[in-house]
């Protein structure tokens, strides 16, 4: 069975953080989960992550997958090293295992990268090889130290390099295939007689070149992909690089995004067709988003289904359900538990708790609708209050097909208003509204003739 050896064991001191630092996220989930999801997509069945510092937080965070950790001992008395740390798995290494190092700290890899490893590393018949890449700062990786024919020799540590092997782009990702059984017996024999006084995993390729096993080295196409996290800048240029794979993602099946630097999309979004997505737009969650959809700028939906052809504007919607043809819009809030049927308005300062509305309802200005069953063709005005709360408990509040809220009302819960039935402006209502019934509550107008001319007079 093949296997995947993620390490993860490491401090991260760069990040000043008291959380792991694969925990840290990019685009909403932790950098470790996308190690763990790359090395699944390439197929390999069986996941180890290696952890140490903060190792408790990390298997309470992925507490629900299907990942092995396994414990390295840190601390004074124990050696270190990443060679160290790929011995801590060595009884989940079966001889005719394929095996995959990778580091929880490299979430830009992909799967198909891995496949791609695996597949060279099969087909040259390697006991060992080195995903490899050039680039143009070589600073602080190992440096990859080939023979006259071009063949891989060994690795050499940037605090180990001479200073011929120092001007070496060519540098070693972290990322390797093993056959199982070779990678237990180099494992048996590598020291810590280095600069760092650390056990390398990378003296498995020298050890085994030197035994006469065949090792290689297979050149990345995209060198971002094995950029690692060690500080917060580098945390946010990852971001960057995945918010444009995402983003990218999304263009490529027919979404407009207007500006992709500043767009904020989380993996596992759907997005339908002709939809067009505005600066600062948030998507976050378990959110499905259909087609000929506009999301206007600065509007963050979280965990939340929308119809087709819905606009929404400068607006926030959490874990809510909004169905075809909806306006949403400029400053609304759907809070949680919120379903809107189909062509409603949900206008300027609205906010929607807790509540279902009917096809082609209206809220179009300054109004809350808190722990509600709002009808079809209902009008609810300007500045409209559902009163949910007693200072104990919420209420409900029924409002049926076709009824009309007059501005300003209070329709204090729990109470119904039947259907076609009028509220006038400016009422407490606390009684049901039967059918059709028009219902005022509210102190009568009383005129004074004359009363502001005489009062000035006394004033006077
Ligand atoms: C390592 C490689 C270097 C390569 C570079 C690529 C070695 C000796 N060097 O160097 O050739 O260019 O990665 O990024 O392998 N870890 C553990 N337990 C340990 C030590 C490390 O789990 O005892 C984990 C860390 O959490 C990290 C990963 O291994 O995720 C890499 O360790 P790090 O110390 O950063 O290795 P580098 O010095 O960067
Ligand atoms: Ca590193």
């Amino acid at each position: 069975m093949d296997i995947s050896i993620i390490l993860a064991a490491g401090e991260g001191t760069r990040m000043k953080s008291s959380v792991p630092k694969v925990l840290h996220r990019i685009c909403g989930r932790p950098m470790l989960e996308y190690v763990v999801e790359a090395s699944k997509e390439a197929g390999i069945q069986k996941n180890y992550v290696i952890i140490g510092h903060g190792g408790a937080n990390i298997r309470d965070a992925f507490s629900d997958s299907d990942v092995v950790f396994i414990n390295q001992p840190i601390g004074d008395e124990y050696p270190y090293g990443t060679g160290f740390a790929v011995m801590q798995a060595k009884e989940g290494i079966e001889d005719d295992s394929n095996v995959i190092i990778l580091y929880g700290d490299t979430p830009l890899i992909t799967g198909s990268t891995i496949d791609k490893l695996v597949k060279y590393h099969l087909d040259s018949g390697n006991y060992a090889t080195v995903l490899t890449a050039y680039v143009e700062d070589p600073t602080g990786y190992g440096r990859i130290i080939r023979d006259e024919e071009g063949n891989i020799n060994r690795i050499v540590e940037h605090k180990d390099a001479n200073e011929e092997e120092i001007n070496i782009r060519e540098i070693n990702s972290g990322i390797y295939c093993f056959k199982g059984k070779e990678l237990k017996y180099a494992l048996d024999r590598i020291d810590n007689n280095n600069a760092q006084g650390e056990y390398y995993i990378t003296d498995v390729i020298s050890i085994l070149k030197e035994e006469g096993y065949k090792v290689g080295a297979y050149l990345i196409d995209d060198p971002t992909e094995i950029y690692g996290v060690n500080s917060r800048v580098q945390l946010a240029f990852c971001e960057r690089i995945m918010r444009n794979r995402i983003n990218r993602f999304h263009m490529e099946n027919g979404v407009t995004i207007i500006n992709p630097d500043n767009t904020y999309i989380e993996p596992g979004v759907q997005i339908g067709r002709d939809s067009i997505i505005y600066p600062g737009a948030i998507l976050i969650g378990n959110t499905v988003i259909g087609e000929n959809c506009i999301i206007g700028e600065n509007t963050r939906i979280e965990d939340s289904s929308i119809g087709n052809g819905v606009e929404i504007y400068s607006s926030t919607i959490e874990k809510s359900i909004v169905d075809d043809g909806c306006h949403i819009g400029p400053y609304a809030h759907l809070r949680p538990n919120s379903q809107l049927g189909k062509n409603i308005k949900i206008g300027n300062f609205v906010e929607v708790k807790n509540s279902s509305i009917g096809d082609n309802s209206k809220a179009s200005h300054l109004a809350y609708v808190g722990d509600a069953d709002v009808g079809k063709n209902v009008n609810i005005g300007c500045g409209v209050v559902f009163v949910n709360y007693d200072g104990h408990k919420k209420h409900r509040t029924v409002v049926e097909d076709n009824a009309f809220i007059g501005s300003n009302s209070n329709l204090v819960a729990p109470v119904v208003v039947r259907k076609w039935g009028y509220v006038a402006a400016g009422s407490t209502i606390t009684d049901e509204v039967e059918e059709n019934a028009l219902a005022i509550a509210r102190a009568r107008q009383v005129n004074k003739p004359g009363w502001v001319e005489k009062k000035n007079k006394k004033d006077k």
